[in-house]
């Protein structure tokens, strides 16, 4: 870490101690202003242990008054230091606490906090956000009901909770559910609702309300749709009920993240609400659908069982992740959900454990807890509580979460808690399985297989080792659910999957009574988040790929197939028959689902292979990555051509446009298909899809096909002129071009988009279209002149001093720099350290350039 920038001392989990006092009731009293807004705080504290009364409060909350039962506080009666405020006087066992503060709504540029969006009044206080609206126990262990009145002209003005009185110029809000301060919201605007009621199982109605800025409200009824769904569903699976008698949902143009969760008054991304056929893709439904039932599904796991500390976020977020998961594998398809959510996972969460910001899914330390709302805790803390299901199978899964709502509600938790329920409930002792929680890495499995022939006997053994990880080298075995099958040579099932329970570093199963070798299919259903090695040639890849009955593995075989083939093109070999046939039958299925063969079409990623390099040990070369997958997306193009054609007319989905999983499937085929033919039609095909394009999923899809064939000009300027007054489809042509610019043209091309009028770059949208577009253009941010490395540390500089959460969670692009070679290496080790030694660096963007700069 560079010494002349030292980050504040890291937050640890062992540190931790309760509140010396608890909070009966909260009054909150806000007059709106945009320059001006004062709050005032009523807290009514009793003392519960030793300690004195300190609380938190921002750096820009002028602090006006102070008074304990109503007597003020004189300036020798507290102390002001940072973030904290600490009050010496004698106190009462019980009394009021009250204060007046005054915040400038229009001046704050984090998102966080109250801030302005459009003319819109809104706040984000997760985690630590409630601070900046007044001086409070910022920590979720402290929960309390909240009272809340709101003086303001504006025509719309929310709170948690249920309405208790709304005047003109004023809207009183009760919240009954004790909350942690994370979980505070207000919105005040002039918005538009779109409307509906939901009649719970136990019979009570609930109004909801999806509010938009005037003008988009035709765009808010799929949110709406799928609210009702989520709310069904949690009832149906999880025995689930809402608790309030409305539930507001409000889309913003400016968040710094997709949605959040707060009681009753969901704050949402308005990218994550706002959809209509023309303006949103496929896959912005889906992730709408998703997102909504997320923070729906928290109101159970989050928020009336919150985290004790913000170590447990895994707590809430894994879980809730887990819960939107098998809510889209219910409304969808559950096999290609769980290979996409594989896809994300090794794109996002096993390149984090490979590099310098690896941490446990629940992490012991920190230094900026904003840091930490990563794919550990996200994704991989749901594939834990999904290995957990599966070794205590659906029923002890269903007991035990009933033990959890029973035994925790109205609690603030801990992974211990969480554990104990699944201990209680199914008898199991989990004390190793808790290894997943607090030791970071990827595990590679090995498997190998022993086949005596005379006894018809297989035997298979395993070994399991996690690599180091920063501050963690001792890894003990954990417990490794691995779903097994066995396939005949025939390719019937002689073994349906098992579930082998490894827990030791080396260990062996036996499988007698064979009358022949059997194939073996392994990791079925992605049964535990870990890389497995084994040796198959590509004859044993495109049988397990031709005959696996389980989905998922049969996705990971030709997966598996189309990496070999690259990797092997790296060495200077050629794509084998093996592949090149495998591909020809996924284009002649007529039986399986679109979306599914549209996944076995796609290639791996770049990012994909360069991992695949480094964890063989080699450099990767990201030009010569990007030129193998050009070459073999070419190759499978002349090879296949007019099957590839035959699929581009057949999978024009009859009738009008519907987001639903069917129709999506027939359109991801047809634009996987098209990527392929672009590679050697000059982007002919691509072209008349783009012009005949009636949704945005095949436009978009057509656009990014003939960007990447560099033959885009004219339609890149269609797409701005049609779209430039929709701010979502703006930033979706900032992103397309960035992402499929080629490698040589990507940094000049963000270069020129960066000056374009329309890179409002405060916008955290429109930032992380063109600055995350870039990032994820693998070879042409990996520029080997290093210009990559130096457009990203020029905008994160300039967007820190604004946002400091999105300059941190930008910077994420470096996170790999140490894998490539020395001349990139030394580049991106410049722009760091420039980063590093800028005065006045915040501390997210800090701590995250210490960890990745190492
Ligand atoms: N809690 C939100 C979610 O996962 C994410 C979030 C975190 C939003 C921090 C804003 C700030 O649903
Ligand atoms: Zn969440």
């Amino acid at each position: 870490m560079n010494a002349s920038h030292p980050v504040p001392a890291p937050q640890r989990l062992e540190d931790y101690r309760p509140y010396p006092f608890a909070i009966k009731e909260v009054r909150l009293d806000v007059t709106l202003d945009p320059q001006a807004s004062r709050v005032r705080a009523d807290l009514d504290l009793t003392r519960q242990h030793d300690g004195d009364l300190v609380l938190d409060i921002g750096k820009a909350v002028t602090l006006d008054r102070l008074a304990v039962d109503g007597s003020d506080l004189d300036a020798a009666d507290w102390t002001r230091k940072g973030e904290t405020l600490t009050i010496h006087r004698a106190l009462p066992q019980s009394f009021t606490l009250s204060s007046e503060v005054t915040i400038d709504p229009a001046a704050n540029t984090t998102c966080e906090g109250l801030y302005l969006s459009g003319g819109i009044f809104c706040t984000q206080c997760e985690a630590e956000g409630f601070r900046h609206i007044t001086p409070y126990p910022d920590r979720p262990d402290v929960m309390a009901p909240f009272k809340v009145t709101i003086h303001s002209d504006l025509p719309v003005l929310l709170s948690n909770g249920n309405p208790v009185a709304q005047a003109p110029g004023r809207a009183e809000w009760s919240d009954p559910w004790p909350k942690p301060p994370y979980l505070f919201a207000l919105v005040a605007g002039d918005l538009r609702a779109i409307s509906d009621t939901f009649t719970t199982m136990s019979g009570r109605e609930v109004d909801l309300n999806v509010w938009v800025r005037p003008g988009d409200e035709d765009r808010a009824g799929y949110a709406m749709d799928s609210l009702i769904r989520a709310m069904r569903w949690d009832e149906r699976v999880y025995g689930r009920e809402y608790d309030l008698d409305v539930f507001n949902i409000v889309a913003v143009d400016d968040f710094n993240m997709g949605a959040m969760e707060n009681k009753g008054l969901n704050i949402f991304n308005s990218k994550l609400v706002l959809a209509s056929p023309e303006t949103a893709t496929d896959g912005d439904y889906e992730r709408i659908e998703s997102v909504i039932a997320h923070e729906y599904f928290h109101n159970w796991t989050g928020n009336r069982i919150t985290c004790r500390d913000w170590f447990q976020l895994c707590l809430k977020e894994g879980l809730t992740v887990f819960r939107d998961q098998q809510f889209t594998s219910d409304m969808r398809s559950a096999a290609v959900k769980r290979i996409d959510d594989v896809v994300t996972l090794r794109a996002r969460q096993f390149r984090e454990d490979q590099g310098p910001l690896a941490h446990p899914v629940r992490p012991d330390s920190y230094v900026e807890i904003n840091n930490f709302y990563t794919a550990t805790v996200y994704e991989k803390g749901a594939e834990v509580i999904g290995m957990l299901k599966r070794l205590v199978g659906d029923e002890g899964y269903a007991k035990a979460l009933d033990l959890y709502f029973e035994r925790h509600d109205g609690d603030a938790a801990t992974i211990e808690d969480w554990l104990k329920v699944f201990e209680d409930a199914t008898g199991r002792d989990l004390a190793q399985f808790k290894r997943w929680y607090t030791d970071a890495g990827t595990p590679i499995v090995t498997m190998k297989e022993d086949w005596d022939a005379e006894h018809g006997v297989l035997t298979l053994s395993f070994s399991q080792q996690t690599p180091s990880t920063p501050g963690q080298t001792d890894k003990p075995p954990r417990v490794i659910p691995m779903a097994v099958g066995l396939i005949s040579p025939n390719g019937d099932e002689v073994l349906p999957t098992q579930m082998l329970e490894i827990d030791q570093a080396e260990q062996s199963f036996r499988f007698d009574g064979l009358a022949t070798r059997p194939m073996v299919s392994a990791l079925r259903d992605f049964s535990a988040p870990v890389v497995l090695r084994r040796e198959l040639t590509d004859a044993d890849r495109a049988f397990l790929f031709a005959h696996d009955r389980d989905p998922f593995a049969r996705w990971e075989a030709g997966r598996d197939l189309a990496r070999a083939t690259l990797l092997a093109m790296l060495d200077g070999g050629a794509p084998g028959p093996e592949y090149l046939a495998a591909i020809g039958r996924v284009l002649a299925d007529r039986d399986a689902d679109p979306a599914f063969l549209a996944l076995c079409l796609r290639l791996p990623s770049a990012e994909e292979l360069a991992q695949a390099r480094s964890e063989a040990g080699h450099t990767p070369d990201p030009d010569a990555i990007h030129a193998v997958r050009e070459e073999l997306a070419s190759v499978i193009a002349r090879t296949h051509q007019a099957e590839l054609d035959r699929v581009l007319t057949d999978t024009v989905p009859a009738g009008d446009y519907s987001p639903d999983a069917g129709q999506a499937g027939l359109r991801a085929l047809r634009l996987a298909a098209l990527g392929l033919v672009t590679r050697i039609d000059g982007g002919a095909r691509a072209q008349a899809i783009y012009d005949g394009a009636t949704n945005m999923t095949e436009r978009a899809g057509a656009l990014a096909a003939l960007i990447a064939a560099g033959a885009g000009q004219d339609a890149v300027a269609d797409f701005h002129d049609r779209f430039k007054d929709v701010r979502l489809v703006v930033d979706m042509w900032f992103m397309l071009q960035a992402a499929n610019a080629r490698p040589d043209r990507a940094v000049p091309l963000a270069r020129e988009l960066a000056a374009h009028p329309d890179f409002d770059w405060k916008n955290p949208n429109r930032f992380r279209a063109l600055i995350g577009g870039l990032s994820a253009n693998h070879a042409g941010f990996h520029a080997a002149d290093g210009s990559g490395y130096d457009f990203l540390a020029d905008w994160l500089l300039r967007v820190d001093a604004v946002n400091p959460q999105i300059a941190a969670r930008m910077s994420g692009a470096f996170e790999t720099w140490a894998r490539y070679d020395e001349t990139r290496k030394a580049h991106a080790k410049a722009a760091l350290d420039r980063i590093l030694a800028t005065p006045d660096l915040s501390r997210n963007l800090a701590e995250m350039a210490g960890r990745i700069r190492g």
